[in-house]
C-alpha cells in the first residue's frame, strides 16, 4: 500500500455528533455498532455553540473565558457520560470524547475529513418540529467528506423490529 501512515482505514474513526438529544443518543449507538463491525475507533464530539454576539461583546457574561471553559468542560462530561453508558454494550470499541467550541455542522464536517464514516441523528435538541431533517444533519449530508449515516427516530414510537 502506498498510503501514508495515519491514512489507513484502520486508523480512521467513526465520528458521531452528540448533542444531548434522544436522536443523538440513537446516533451514538449506531456509531458504536458501525465502529465494532468495521474494527474502527469511535470519536464522539459535542459542539458548544455560542451566539456570535456573546463572543464579541466585551463584558457580556457569555464572553467570559471561564464561563466558556466551564461550558466546554460540562459538555465534555455530558458526552463522556453518554459514551460510557452506550459504550458499556460495546466493550471492544475504543472511544474518544471531545467537546469543541464552534459551529456544529462546520465542526462535524471538518472532523469527517479524518473519518471513515460520520453519524448524526436526523433531528436534535432544537429546531422546528415538522422538519424531516434538522439544519445540522442537512448541512453535514451536503458537505461531509465521507459517507454520512443519518439515524431516524422510531416511527410512531414503534420498536425498529416492528417496522
Ligand atoms: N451541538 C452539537 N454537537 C454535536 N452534534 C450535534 C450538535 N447539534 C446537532 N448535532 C448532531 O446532528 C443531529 C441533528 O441535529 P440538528 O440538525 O441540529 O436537528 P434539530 O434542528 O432538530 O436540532 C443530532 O442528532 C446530532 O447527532
Ligand atoms: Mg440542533
Amino acid at each position: 500500500m502506498d498510503k501514508a501512515e495515519g491514512d489507513r482505514p484502520s486508523d480512521r474513526a467513526v465520528v458521531v455528533g452528540v448533542d444531548g438529544s434522544d436522536a443523538g443518543r440513537r446516533a451514538l449507538r449506531w456509531a458504536f455498532e458501525e465502529a465494532r463491525l468495521r474494527g474502527l475507533r469511535l470519536r464522539a464530539i459535542g459542539v458548544v455553540q455560542l451566539h456570535l454576539v456573546a463572543l464579541s461583546v466585551p463584558g457580556y457574561p457569555y464572553a467570559d473565558e471561564t464561563y466558556i471553559n466551564d461550558l466546554v468542560a460540562a459538555t465534555r462530561d455530558e458526552v463522556a457520560k453518554e459514551v460510557a453508558l452506550v459504550g458499556a454494550d460495546f466493550p471492544g470499541v475504543e472511544a474518544e470524547v471531545e467537546a469543541v467550541l464552534g459551529t456544529p455542522a462546520e465542526t462535524l464536517v471538518e472532523a469527517s475529513e479524518a473519518a471513515e464514516l460520520l453519524v448524526v441523528g436526523s433531528r436534535g435538541r432544537g429546531g422546528f418540529s415538522g422538519l424531516l431533517l434538522g439544519s445540522v444533519s442537512q448541512q453535514v449530508v451536503s458537505h461531509a467528506h465521507v459517507p454520512v449515516l443519518v439515524v431516524r427516530p422510531h416511527r410512531h414510537g414503534k420498536a425498529a423490529s416492528e417496522g
